[in-house]
């Protein structure tokens, strides 16, 4: 498979399309925009399965819509956290995926998914990191009182918010912007920029070394 490297190999396979598997807690705008940028063929990957910590996310039913296996996985059936993530590694596994795209995933991931996809597991954050993780990175960058704030796409770890970063753009807090302005336009850059991380590990492009991520030329480029 194609992804990330460590050797630098960005070699192209055109037939071959990233086999992903998203990981969801609530509405799933993210997801939906990996969906669609899958199906406009900007992105040369196809999600597989959806996972999703809460019964009603909204994100299963944009699966569902989509033609994708929606899958909830209740966290009160397993004894302890380990066997809550193997199933999220079964579910993953029953439909090959290959990555793992946490959008708006509210737990935090088991070491048993990080091993099983190293440097395969992507996750958003609508700040600047390391600036104001944690789930409310909006709205306390805002109190804060920062005048740029963004989006941070990085590799998930062991902790939130804390894996080597693969992609981050500013967005500026104008006098007139108000928590809600700044929320879409946050939301807005994820929305592009979370489906040009994926292209970026689908062209093999994406070389991690220690928490430095470098971003390799297109080939042919
Ligand atoms: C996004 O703001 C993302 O950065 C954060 O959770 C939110 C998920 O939104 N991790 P959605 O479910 O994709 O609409």
């Amino acid at each position: 498979m194609r992804g990330a490297t460590g050797e630098g190999d960005a070699v192209s396979d055109d037939k071959h399309k990233l086999r992903v598997g998203v990981l969801i807690s609530g509405g799933g705008t993210n997801l939906q925009a990996i969906i669609d940028a899958a199906e406009l063929g900007e992105l040369d990957a196809e999600v597989v399965v959806v996972v999703s910590s809460h019964e009603e996310a909204y994100g299963l039913e944009r699966a569902r819509k989509a033609g994708i296996p929606a899958i909830y996985i209740d966290r009160t059936r397993y004894a302890t956290m380990k066997e809550y993530n193997h199933a999220i590694c079964e579910a993953l596994d029953q439909y090959w995926a290959e990555v793992v795209v946490m959008a708006g995933y509210m737990r935090l991931l088991g070491r048993e998914v990080l091993e099983k996809f190293p440097s395969r597991v992507l996750n958003i954050h609508p700040a600047l990191l390391p600036a104001f993780p944690g789930a409310s990175g909006i709205q306390e960058a805002f109190v804060y009182g920062v005048k740029v704030t963004g989006v941070t796409v990085h590799f998930a770890s062991e902790n939130f918010d804390e894996g080597p970063i693969i992609a981050q753009e500013v967005v500026r807090i104008e006098e007139d912007d108000t928590v809600e302005t700044v929320e879409a336009k946050i939301h807005s850059v994820e929305h592009r920029i979370y489906p040009a991380a994926l292209q970026l590990l689908a062209e093999g492009r994406i070389l991690v070394e220690g928490r430095r991520v470098r971003i390799l030329e297109k080939a042919g480029a």
